[in-house]
């Protein structure tokens, strides 16, 4: 773990995710980690405290969250929304406060959190996903398709040419962060269909059809990672504990 972002740091993860990988991999720092870890299990209790009291225990560390009643339940997939893994407008400027964020916009020459739901404030969700036999992991997709017309997200106009990347940070994990990749995908075309699920257009992928190296990001909690709108993308499940992350989508000046 880094005591403190080296220069340059984000101009070469933004790099290696317009590569041949199409990711870039760091690690916050821990006093970030902490700042980011307290973040989540505020906005954690704050949505469960809502359905169950009981299950929203502070005393409880949140990767024993399947533990708790709600989480054996059908409640789990009600509960987590993404209306409800939305980090609210306060502990968003908790996270914004940190180094992390003071270094991002230091080393880049122009950045923003993308707000695509019109929040009113930088749109950052959270996910919590319980260990196996649960399968809370996404499958393979890539973000680019969610941009799809129907979803009607916004974007700010600027008078320079932009891009979007994600920003992806595994803050409770037992290694495997539960994130897997195909690495070098964004340089590939596959055929998507779209349904309409969750109130959104999104695109689903037959992995049969293509023969994929799929990747499993294994790393430390505080490991993040900058990868490419077109980089094929999901979770798994992982095997003792419950898992928690945080992400959001960046744009930055594009040359390309
Ligand atoms: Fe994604």
């Amino acid at each position: 773990m880094t005591e403190t972002y080296a220069d340059y740091q984000f101009e070469k993860l933004l790099s290696d995710a317009s590569g041949e990988s199409g990711i870039g991999i760091g690690c916050l720092t821990k006093k970030d980690l902490e700042v980011f870890q307290e973040v989540i299990k505020s906005q954690y209790i704050k949505v469960l405290s809502k359905y169950d009291k009981a299950s929203a225990n502070p005393d409880l560390a949140i990767d024993k969250y399947h533990e708790t009643q709600i989480a054996k339940s059908g409640a789990h997939n009600e509960i987590w929304t993404l209306n409800n893994r939305h980090i609210c407008k306060e502990l968003v400027t908790k996270l914004t406060s940190t180094s992390f964020f003071s270094a991002l916009s230091e080393q880049l020459d122009w950045s923003r959190i993308l707000d695509a739901i019109n929040l009113g404030y930088p749109g950052i969700d959270f996910r919590i996903c319980r260990p196996k036999p649960y399968l809370d992991g996404a499958p393979l997709h890539c973000d680019s398709w969610f941009y799809h017309p129907l979803n009607k997200f916004s974007a700010p106009t600027t008078d320079f040419k932009i891009k979007r990347v994600k920003v992806w940070f595994s803050l409770h994990n037992d290694k495997n962060t539960g994130f897997r990749y195909v690495k070098g995908s964004h340089k590939e075309k596959y055929d998507v269909s779209y349904e309409e699920r969750d109130g959104l257009m999104k695109g689903n992928l037959d992995e049969k059809k293509y023969k994929l190296k799929i990747n499993n990001l294994i790393g430390e909690c505080g490991t993040f990672i900058i990868f490419n709108d077109d980089l094929l993308h999901g979770g798994f499940s992982t095997e003792k504990n419950t898992r928690t992350s945080i992400e959001f989508t960046l744009l930055v000046k594009s040359d390309e």
